[in-house]
């Protein structure tokens, strides 16, 4: 094995900032890290936020705290009042999926969905989503309308507080120092009862410019009770109390709820931003009202349809020896790439994407955006498609990862994926594809016949500047036929 490494001055193709890295094995170690270090130590959830943050040199802590080998901070149960519980490390992509979450909290399956790219909610989770404390996420008005609370625990003890108290303003909530967020309750599901969420974006991968949950209780065509939640139309995601009130008791028609549109709009505060504008999303929230407000009303007393699909998780909690590393260390990481046993020496910043390309000169990965937007870096991690530019490289340590390269059998016979790509002549100057083609290895793997919808919805993070798409779908759509 060759090293190669050279240092560069770019800012997005490496993360350039050092930090000390550890990964807490329990609850108990993670609590005296933050005891001694306090917001130092930055935990790293999916760290699709985080790394972003790193790279844009936005945040500088002293240490990042990886919370994926803690098993209690991951999945979905319900608590002894028969409440559903769900994990604050769950991934976005679990919570879309689990059956409960698309019976009874649909708008919240919805906003998952409505995430830009499948990569971002594979790894991201909901803690990280609620604790950044964007205005623009997706789970927050989802979580609003069913009135959710958080679990927030320190050595001190736990406390526990309404979603709506708990984000303040932007980047701003009342998480402390020395806190984590281990879960998010949401109370048992009314009776006639439905809900739903509509998220209006520039394009399908992008952060809302506005988006709304709404949940209606009806009896016949009367409205007994509604909630109603917007995001990305003030400092923080919003409960819209007047138009509720208003709603409540009232015959649905029309007309009511344009007057309930009508008072959305004079109740948010929304601002000029590179997304929108305020003229924009205000008239925009009204239309929004109305379309929502229509949908959760029709679907009052019919079942929910099941969308069946393989939970995939891309940092399993697999037995291995915790990676511990302070600012100037260096430690040997053992992975498979391609099927290859390796044996890599990194720092804790290091990203997968520049070892792999830097050391193992495997350049099939490529450097696109370097900030999670475009899917170029896409690999496969245990199977699951990760985006290399966000993922620490000791992430990969006893991991099996799958670059482009690893899909030819032995040379000249290529993956079914890359032939029908080629019969489809589904690429141009080529850059996006070998991105395009591990997506599409981690799409078959958990939905073995998508259809198109579902392959343009898994395939969503994944830009190709040169515009192929028509016939990247048409190539994956083959794809499932030579399977
Ligand atoms: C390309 C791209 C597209 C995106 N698209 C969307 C989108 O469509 N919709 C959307 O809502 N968001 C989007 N995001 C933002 C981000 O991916 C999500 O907010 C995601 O849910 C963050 O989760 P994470 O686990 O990756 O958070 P991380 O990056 O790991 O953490 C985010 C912050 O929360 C803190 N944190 C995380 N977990 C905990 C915890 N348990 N206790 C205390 N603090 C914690 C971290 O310290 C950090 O400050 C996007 C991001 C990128 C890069
Ligand atoms: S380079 Fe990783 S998503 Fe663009
Ligand atoms: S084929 Fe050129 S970027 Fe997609």
């Amino acid at each position: 094995m060759t090293d190669n490494h050279t240092p560069h001055s770019a800012e997005n193709t490496h993360l350039l900032y050092e930090f000390a890295y550890r990964e807490p094995a329990t609850i108990k170690e993670l609590l005296a890290l933050k005891d001694e270090y306090g917001k130092d130590a930055e935990i790293q959830a999916g760290g699709t936020h985080l790394m972003t943050m790193l790279k844009m040199n936005r945040a500088h802590p002293e240490m990042l705290v990886n919370i994926n080998q803690i098993p209690e901070l991951k999945g979905i149960t319900h608590n002894e009042d028969g409440e559903l519980l769900i994990a604050a490390n769950t991934s976005i992509h679990e919570i879309e999926y689990h059956t409960d979450i698309q019976k009874d909290y649909p708008a919240l399956s919805e906003a998952c969905a409505a995430f830009g790219s499948k990569q971002i909610e594979i790894m991201g989770t909901v803690g990280g989503n609620l604790c950044n404390g964007s205005p623009a996420s997706d789970t927050p008005p989802a979580l609003l309308v069913y009135d959710a609370r958080v679990v927030l625990l320190s050595s001190q003890g736990t406390r526990e507080m309404p979603l709506s108290d708990f984000l303040v303003n932007p980047r701003k909530t009342k998480l402390k120092e020395n806190e984590i967020m281990t879960a998010v309750i949401l109370p048992i599901p009314q009776n006639n009862c439905a809900s739903a969420y509509i998220k209006i974006t520039r394009v399908a991968a992008d952060l809302a410019k506005a988006s709304i949950a709404v949940r209606i209780q009806r009896e016949g065509d009367k409205i007994i009770s509604c909630e109603i939640a917007m995001g990305a139309v003030a400092p923080k995601a919003i409960r819209l109390a007047r138009a509720e009130a208003f709603l409540a008791g009232k015959t649905f028609s029309d007309e009511v709820l344009m007057q309930a549109a009508e008072i959305v709009s004079e109740d948010i505060s929304p601002i000029d931003d590179i997304r929108s504008t305020t003229w924009y999303r205000r008239e925009v929230s009204k239309a929004m009202t109305v379309d929502a407000l229509h949908l959760a009303w029709e679907r009052c007393g019919k079942v929910a349809v099941i969308r069946p699909n393989k939970i995939v998780n891309w940092f399993s909690n697999m037995a291995r020896t915790p990676v511990n590393l302070d600012v100037d260390d260096e430690r040997d990481i053992f992975l498979k790439v391609n099927g290859k046993q390796r044996r890599i020496r990194v720092k804790a910043h290091e990203l997968l994407l520049n070892v792999l390309r830097d050391r193992l000169n495997l350049t099939g990965a490529k450097y696109g955006c370097g900030l999670g937007e475009c899917g170029a870096c896409t690999v496969l991690m245990d199977d699951v498609a990760v985006l290399s530019c966000l993922t620490l490289a000791v992430h990969a340590d006893g991991r099996s990862i799958k670059t482009v390269e690893g899909l030819e059998e032995k040379p000249g016979k290529f993956d079914p994926v890359q032939e029908a790509y080629m019969e489809s002549k589904a690429f141009q100057c080529g850059y996006c594809t070998p991105g395009f083609l591990m997506t599409t290895k981690s799409l078959l793997n958990e939905l073995p016949k998508p259809s198109e919808d579902e392959i343009r919805e898994y395939l969503k993070g994944n830009r190709c500047r040169c515009t192929g798409y028509a016939s990247i779908v048409r190539a994956v759509v083959n794809s499932v036929e030579k399977q």
